[in-house]
């Protein structure tokens, strides 16, 4: 009898123990199971986004097309290839003091730069910035522009007319709109639409600077709108004040464009146009570029569905930092959601640009053994209190994807506009590669966050423009960060249009 009863007992056992083991295997097959299927989103999207050198190569000659395309005629490409009327960039002997007003999306600047007309390397300069109120960014230009002219007002008068700007002598003021615009002169130009929070509707169509200069009169302040700059623009002027072999100049930032000094003659589009000049600035609003083989995912098809701008600035929506965030989050939602490796599904998720590039940059750049910033980031932000290693380890990943995508696009568009100026070591648009060809030095000058603070974004960038090029030619190019190429760039063109 006893030894019946120890017989069940060891079989219960037995059977509880099996039964556990069970469970055990099956959670943990369950797992793998729910682990692989966020792993396969991940690889999707890697393939998705696959930059190879010859797919960057497609996208420099698309680029170069492009912009021919955009100089022959007006609309013929999404690459608008706005004249700037900038002919003489500022080489140093400007002298005088100038004013500049940057305005940026939330707030604006206003500079006063002294020139000695010695080519400083340091250039004195003021600078005060004040924010936007929320409600003039939509309200009329009267009453946006009648606050810009009291501030600026203030500042000349604050900052006091010292010797050198006597009262009798008129002041000059060089203006940052980075917004599409269709200049006539170079102090004057009509916007043709808004980007970015801005959307003063009565704007659009009108001579931007006329509006600014006619709320100067109006509040009694004799400063005259001399150059009226895009940021790219601003940014190439402070380059090559700097150094005489910048030819071009990107801002890759929260957007993204470039500029470049392009032949007067190559300018179809304007000929006829009355000019002594060589050259000229394009401003090519390249944030609207677009090509088939552009490597796009279906996570791009949804952000650009959503976004207030369907179909435009399609380049920008995969190079700059307003969206590098999105497409992580939009990449993460979706692994949550065909796999339980984040636990129950956050709310969070959904929130479109919750994630910023900034922080994009924070768990990319995680060099803590655990990953304690994507941790942080997981919990803080998106509300995922635990995460195991290998999960923080996939989130980095996917960082690594949109970011690397992103900055090789970027060198790719940079490399399309050496292409079609003939600085790429090739025969130009049309001919092949010439490694017998003596390369110039060829400086192009960058600006914005996103090439500054992001380490890894700027090591791909340069990685990408290597490859593309090859060592012999890429040596010949040097990528120089200017500083504050919106303001005090835009100062030095003042002057350098100046009609004193
Ligand atoms: C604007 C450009 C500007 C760029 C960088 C884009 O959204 O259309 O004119 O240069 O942002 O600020």
């Amino acid at each position: 009898m006893e030894r019946k009863v120890v017989v069940v007992v060891a079989v219960s056992v037995a059977a509880v123990a099996c039964g556990m083991a069970a469970v055990a295997v099956g959670w943990r097959v369950r797992k793998r199971r729910e682990w692989k299927k966020a792993v396969r989103v991940v690889r999707e999207v890697e393939e998705e986004c696959e930059t190879s050198v010859e797919r960057l190569r497609q996208v420099v000659d698309a680029m170069a097309v492009e912009m021919h395309a955009g100089l022959a005629s007006e609309g013929g490409s999404k690459l608008k290839m706005l004249l700037t009327h900038v002919h003489n960039l500022p080489n140093g002997s400007e002298r005088g003091t100038y004013y500049a007003l940057d305005l940026e999306d939330t707030y604006f600047r206003v500079l006063r730069v002294h020139l000695d007309g010695q080519q400083s390397p340091i250039l004195e300069h003021e600078v005060e910035q004040q924010t936007i109120p929320q409600h003039l960014l939509t309200s009329t230009s009267k009453d946006f522009f009648d606050f810009i002219a009291s501030s600026l007002k203030e500042f000349v008068e604050k900052e006091g007319d010292d010797s050198e700007l006597s009262v009798a002598r008129r002041k000059e003021l060089g203006f940052t709109f980075s917004f599409p615009i269709k200049q006539i002169s170079v102090c004057s130009g009509i916007l043709i639409a808004w980007t970015k929070g801005f959307s003063i509707v009565d704007m659009v169509g009108k001579d931007v600077p006329a509006c600014l200069q006619e709320a100067l009169v109006q509040k009694g302040l004799d400063l005259r709108v001399a150059a009226l700059v895009n940021d790219t623009v601003g940014t190439l002027a402070l380059g090559y004040y700097h150094d005489a072999d910048t030819v071009a100049a990107i801002v890759i930032g929260t957007s993204t464009n470039a500029c470049y000094l392009e032949r007067t003659d190559a300018i179809i589009k304007c000929q006829g146009l009355l000019t002594t000049s060589r050259s000229m600035v394009v401003n090519m609003e390249w944030g609207n570029f677009w090509s088939s083989h552009l490597p796009r995912t279906t996570y791009d098809i949804d952000l650009n569905a959503e976004s207030p701008n369907p179909n435009d600035q399609g380049f920008e929506k995969m190079i700059s930092g307003m969206y590098l965030g999105d497409i992580v989050r939009r990449i993460i939602l979706k692994m949550s959601l065909e796999s339980d490796i984040f636990g129950d599904i956050s709310s969070k998720f959904s929130m479109p640009f919750i994630l910023s590039t900034p922080m994009i940059a924070a768990m990319h750049e995680d060099d803590s053994p655990n990953l304690r910033e994507v941790a942080r980031i997981l919990k803080d932000i998106l509300e995922i209190p635990v995460v195991p290693l290998k999960v923080r380890k996939l989130m980095v990943k996917v960082c690594e994807i949109v970011t690397r995508r992103a900055a090789r696009l970027a060198a790719a568009g940079i490399v399309g506009i050496l292409k079609k100026i003939g600085r790429d070591g090739s025969g130009g648009i049309t001919g092949g590669r010439r490694s017998d060809m003596k390369m110039r030095r060829t400086v192009v000058a960058i600006e914005g966050d996103l090439y500054s603070n992001y380490t890894l974004f700027r090591e791909y960038l340069h990685e990408a423009l290597h490859e593309i090029l090859g060592e012999d030619i890429a040596k010949h190019v040097i990528l120089k960060v200017t500083e504050d190429g919106s303001g005090i760039g835009t100062a030095l063109l003042a002057a350098s249009h100046s009609s004193k």
